[in-house]
């Protein structure tokens, strides 16, 4: 492997994937393509652009002529650039299809244009929409339920095309909802962490029965690389875990890790417009390529939490950090207890 670019780099999991195949490929020219907006942060990748490890190009996946110079002479291109926060989707959804359609669709036609050897999409589970009961398989009909999952659907569609036209060498994956440090404070666990860390309520939208399953950002990584050797061409695969919380059990395990009184911290406010009950998927078709996840949820949501303590700076302004209000070192209480608690 010469040349691996990886979109959306410099955001949440895109800096885990980074972080990976440095690791894996220690000989190999990695670029990472990112706009830089709000969710993406150069810290996430400088312990590496320091050593010139990687090279980050600022630039936006919309323009043809940034995505042909990035991909120029690729290997591997993993797709990860996106506009990622359902609630966005609601009030911004062109957005939403500008970055995440218009922007696949640049990037394939890159990829195409400069024959790159493979590419990975990074797409979600929660193109299936809703799941009830049992779990979505890789044929399962994808029925997007917001603007965030519509868009995504819609760039399965356009390389679904480039894969019948061209037979380009893609592979997509459908994942889990995904957890680690370095996640904006949009999404569940860091907004959680950050609100207990400044002493501010914990909000529940609608009832917080929904359910999602949590899958970490390494076992993803380790997946991808799998996928980039033995993914077969054309072919999705779903990642999963056994791990589901409500959202309720996601505000008490860390009320639990910060010792704060689930009763008095938590409010409820009102459901999003429409909220999946339940996202699952089998990922049978990954574990008989011999992927198993390797780590849980349970076991590191405590290191989650201590590392938004540590690094609070990044997103609270310095006057809000006097008013820390969590203990510098965060215990690991029984969280199967505080599970319990609410089940
Ligand atoms: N977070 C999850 O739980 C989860 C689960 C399954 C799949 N995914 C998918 O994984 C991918 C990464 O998600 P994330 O949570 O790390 O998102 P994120 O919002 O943290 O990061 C997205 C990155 O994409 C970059 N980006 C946005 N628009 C761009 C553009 N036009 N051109 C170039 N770069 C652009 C941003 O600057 C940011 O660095 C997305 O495709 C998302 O749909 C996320």
């Amino acid at each position: 492997m010469n040349k691996i670019v990886i979109t959306g780099g410099a955001g949440f999991i895109g800096s885990h994937i980074v972080e990976h195949f440095v690791n894996a490929y220690p000989n190999a020219e990695i670029i990472v393509l990112d706009k830089m907006t709000y969710a993406a942060d150069v810290r996430n990748l400088m312990h590496l652009i320091s050593v010139n490890k990687i090279r980050l190009v600022v630039g936006d996946i919309c323009h043809l002529d940034t995505c042909l110079s990035a991909v120029k002479g690729a290997d591997l291109v993993i797709h990860a650039a996106a506009e990622s926060h359902v609630d966005n989707s609601f009030g911004n959804s062109l957005e939403f299809t500008r970055t995440n359609v218009t922007g696949t669709h640049c990037l394939m036609e890159a990829c195409r244009s400069e024959n790159v050897a493979k590419i990975i999409h990074v797409s979600t589970d929660e193109v299936y929409g809703e799941v009830l009961e049992g779990s979505a398989t890789e044929d399962t009909t994808l029925k997007p339920t917001n603007p965030y999952s519509a868009s995504k659907a819609a760039a399965e569609m356009i390389i679904s095309g480039y894969l019948q036209s061209y037979k380009m060498p893609i592979v997509m994956v459908r994942a889990n909802n995904i957890f680690g440090k370095r996640q904006f404070p949009e999404k569940i666990i860091p907004k959680f962490a950050l609100n207990l860390i400044l002493g501010k309520p914990l909000t529940i939208h609608g009832n917080g029965k929904n359910c999602r399953h949590y899958l970490s950002a390494d076992d993803f990584a380790v997946a991808l690389e799998l996928l980039a050797k033995k993914g077969v061409i054309g072919e999705c695969y779903n990642i999963g875990t056994t791990e589901e919380y409500t959202n309720m059990q996601m505000a008490y395990m860390l009320c639990d890790i910060f010792d704060v009184d689930p009763d008095k911290t938590i409010t409820f406010i009102k459901d999003r417009p429409f909220n999946d009950q339940r996202y699952a998927v089998d990922w049978s078709k990954i574990t008989a390529l011999g992927w198993t996840s390797q780590h849980s949820l349970i076991n590191e949501i405590s290191d989650v939490a201590q590392w938004y303590y540590d690094n609070a700076d990044r997103y609270v302004p310095s006057a809000d950090l006097k008013t820390l209000n969590a203990p510098t070192k965060l215990g690991k209480p029984s969280l199967e207890l505080s599970l319990a608690k609410v089940a």
